[in-house]
């Protein structure tokens, strides 16, 4: 009997001491953070989700390990934020022009023709408390905005030359998502074509579309230069990302790991930032020096003509979001519309 209760006992023992070293193994697995996006890793995006990756892992001394997956190798443009609504992937950082989809149709006002081309402006608008309303907004549907980061003003590519508004007739042109942005190619006599971002370099190459607006650095990263004959620099908008989290895993992490990721947050932002405006001034010298594309800068006068045709876009999305909405986001940035 006695023999019969210390093996129990040592069992007993054993047993407790497996199910302790498994808890503490599994207490030290870490934080598993998917981070996927639909850029080149040499992108401005791709190498600031590479840097958060080193702050977040560094700074959480290895409580929480990033996998960043890039070129849309995990989810496409709209899978992806349908995935973070559902926790299968905890960081994005999409173009705040495709967050329609996510029914905060707000955002697509920074579409505005002209509204952003201008980097003081934008930068206004991204300080101004007016995006903390908005970030409300995101909330309500289970997406925490954690930061903006500014990749830039947009330039079109083309296979015909796009000197004057009329040049756009009949063209399709991809767009993103935004309604907007639907409405200015409308304006433009184009035909809009929501299109995935990994689709783009096929269907400017086989013809699907004629011509894209983007900025320098995904021009030269996804080779659209080598399928497109002309490039217009007309900073006529803005690439806008938001980097944001799923709610619900950001609320639960324990301080100890959220606060370090804030901090890997606020530099990674700064980095990008920095990055995207040497990369897209870089890009565009790159672009040009390639000789396989003809660009072509607006003049003044040319500008005017864009700006002119494109104010009525301006006009027409009071009806969307409202006269005051679109007031209060000239005055975030200091915009005045040309009559
Ligand atoms: C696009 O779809 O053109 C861009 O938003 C892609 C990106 O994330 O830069």
């Amino acid at each position: 009997m006695h023999r019969w209760l210390l093996a129990t006992a040592a069992a007993a023992a054993f047993v407790a001491a497996v199910f302790v070293s498994l808890g503490a193994a599994v207490a030290q697995q870490p934080t598993i953070i998917k981070f996927s996006h639909v850029v080149s890793p040499d992108a401005p995006k791709g190498k600031a989700a590479v840097k958060f990756k080193e702050l977040a892992e560094k700074y959480t001394n290895g409580k929480v390990k990033v996998e960043v997956y890039p070129n849309s190798s995990l989810y496409k443009d709209k899978e992806e934020l349908e995935a973070l609504q559902l926790g299968s992937v905890q960081l994005l950082a999409p173009s705040i022009s495709k967050f329609g989809p996510l029914g905060v149709k707000e955002f697509d006002v920074f579409d505005l023709p002209f509204l952003m081309s201008d980097d003081a402006r934008a930068r206004q608008v991204y300080a101004s408390p007016m995006l903390g309303e908005l970030n409300k907004k995101l909330e309500t549907k289970g997406v925490e905005p954690l930061a903006y980061w500014d990749n830039g003003a947009h330039v079109y590519t083309s296979n015909k030359p796009l000197i004057k508004p009329e040049d756009f007739k009949g063209l399709k042109m991809r767009i993103q998502g935004s309604k907007v942005l639907d409405a200015v190619a409308r304006e433009l006599g184009a035909i809009p074509q929501i299109m995935a971002f990994s689709e783009l370099y096929q269907a400017l190459q086989t013809g699907v579309v004629d011509g894209e607006d983007n900025v320098p650095s995904n021009i030269l990263t996804q080779k659209f230069y080598e399928v497109q004959k002309y490039l217009t620099v007309s900073y006529h908008g803005r690439l806008t990302y938001a980097l944001v989290t799923n709610k619900k895993f950001w609320d639960g992490l324990p301080a100890d790991i959220r606060d370090p990721l804030a901090r890997a947050v606020k530099e990674s932002t700064d980095f990008f930032n920095e990055t995207a405006a040497k990369d897209n001034a870089d890009a565009l010298e790159k672009i040009k020096a390639s000789g396989k594309i003809q660009v072509h800068v607006l003049t003044d006068d040319e500008r005017k003509a864009w700006v002119t045709k494109l104010m009525p876009v301006h006009k027409e999305m009071q009806s969307r979001f409202g006269k005051d909405f679109i007031e209060k986001v000239y005055r975030s940035s200091g915009f005045t519309p040309s009559s």
